[in-house]
């Protein structure tokens, strides 16, 4: 999709502050959900703030492939006519699921139940991520699913995956499951997948991940119960149709979350995000950065798309170094790389435990945020589920950076750079595309001085 792909970025030292008050791309994680659902309604469904990050544009184009007609109707909108529940049509092609594990994981929820055989295939990062987390539990209620092994891990299954057909006859069956990890993922894919299903749904994980699906679900008419960290869907009695639906997808927090960071962590600045996402599952580094001191409002501005919203500002406060562990992780998981900016930009010691997850996202989170920060100049620790980051009082070192082709790692990048003493250069950058196709663009918009080759 897109024509000019920035590949390599040269980010110079800021010279003042940055300020001002800038838009977000839509929420990632609902813009999946928003696209997945609407496919599978009965009738129209129209989308708006649609944000052409490449991991949703897979996820539309999955769905185009069975037989959703999503359309373009203006800049940001799309309207989907779904194919009811049990309307997909065999792709005719693998389903290529680019850089995205949620689409990956979600859509293999959905395929379980279908009666054709599918091929889910991905990019390099994504073809080394876990899926037995998904695939384990949907075959134990009778999914058909193959995937390649993993070269190290005995058990363990790779993409690509084949899903499906069940053998004729055969259904979904019952299914309760305790997750030991807490993955919306995880989680989506199993009630995806007791959509089809016939009997009950029982899920657990051990702390809430982000609610999205659960959410949009229960608005759908879904007969879904939660309490706590437990859910059970029951389709006993529910006609299996969904009507079609209108969203605007509120402003993504993980976005947000690079610009906020941004402003707390270099003198003089002040950045506004405006409708950006406040789901308490999403919440934790604003949590975090309050603990360790930085500058940080949030108005809220009511809800949008069954999501609470606000506006949020962020501005540079002295930071302390803290421990960041337990339940806050989940809820802060894509935002760990940045909150290892504010650590480095921070007084003391901060200690990141608990995220033993960071290891199997698009890169090795925990690996590579601690080669960027050594590269930076910031004295760092690897633990096996974190980090130990010493704060570095005055600039940071000039860097040059690969991002290992992960989206978070190469923006939280370009933010510590602004604070070297000289330009740094991150290379492989055309990933920031999969989430934040206007990063630099909305960074220079705040004052930065970033130059782009595409
Ligand atoms: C996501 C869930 C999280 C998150 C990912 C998006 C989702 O992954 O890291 O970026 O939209 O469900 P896990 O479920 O693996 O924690």
């Amino acid at each position: 999709m897109s024509g000019n792909r920035i590949t390599e970025i040269v980010v110079h030292p800021l010279e003042k502050g940055l300020v001002g008050s800038v838009p977000v791309p839509s929420d990632k994680s609902i813009g999946h959900r928003a696209l997945l659902f609407s496919s599978l309604c009965d009738g129209v469904s129209n989308i708006r703030g649609f944000s052409y990050g490449e991991d949703n544009v897979s996820t539309a184009n999955a769905m185009r492939a069975m037989g959703a007609v999503v359309e373009d109707t203006a800049p940001g909108e799309l309207r989907v006519t779904g194919t009811g529940l049990m309307g997909l049509k065999a792709p005719k092609d693998a389903l290529d699921c680019g850089n995205s594990g949620t689409t990956m994981r979600l859509l293999t929820g959905v395929l379980a139940g279908q009666p054709f055989t599918s091929k889910l295939i991905g990019d390099a990062s994504l073809t080394r991520r876990p899926m037995m987390r998904v695939v384990g539990p949907l075959r134990a209620r009778g999914a058909v699913i193959d995937g390649a092994p993993h070269p190290t891990k005995q058990g363990e299954i790779l993409p690509p995956l084949v899903v499906g057909p069940l053998p004729e006859g055969k259904e979904l069956g019952s299914l309760e499951y305790e997750s030991k990890v807490s993955s919306a993922q995880v989680k989506s894919a199993i009630l995806l997948s007791g959509l089809y299903a016939h009997g009950t749904t029982w899920f657990k994980e051990p702390t809430l991940s982000r609610d999205h699906t659960e959410r949009m679900l229960h608005a759908l008419g879904v007969p879904l119960r939660t309490v706590g960290t437990m859910i059970e869907l029951d389709p006993a009695g529910w006609d299996g149709k969904m009507p079609g639906f209108d969203i605007e997808i509120p402003g993504d927090a993980s976005a947000a979350a690079f610009l906020l960071v941004a402003a707390q962590i270099y003198p003089g600045s002040r950045v506004t995000v405006r409708g950006v996402g406040t789901n308490p599952t999403r919440t934790g580094l604003l949590e975090i950065a309050k603990h360790m001191g930085a500058g940080l409002e949030i108005v809220p501005q009511g809800e949008q798309g069954g999501e609470p919203i606000a506006e949020i500002t962020g501005w540079y406060e002295p930071l302390r170094g803290r421990t960041i562990s337990g339940e806050v992780v989940p809820r802060a998981i894509d935002e760990i790389p940045i909150a290892c900016a504010l650590a480095a930009r921070a007084s003391g010691t901060t200690t990141i435990r608990d995220a033993e997850e960071l290891r199997v996202k698009e890169s090795d989170r925990i690996a590579t945020m601690a080669g960027v920060l050594r590269a930076f100049g910031v004295t760092c620790e690897e633990l096996p589920d974190g980090l130990v980051i010493e704060g570095k009082e005055g600039p940071l070192q000039p860097a040059r950076i690969e991002s290992k082709g992960d989206h978070r790692i190469a923006m939280t990048a370009a933010i510590l750079a602004l604070g070297a003493s000289g330009p740094s250069t991150i290379v492989d950058c055309d990933c920031i595309a999969t989430s934040f196709p206007r990063f630099v663009g909305t960074l220079r918009a705040l004052g930065a001085r970033i130059d782009a080759r595409t």
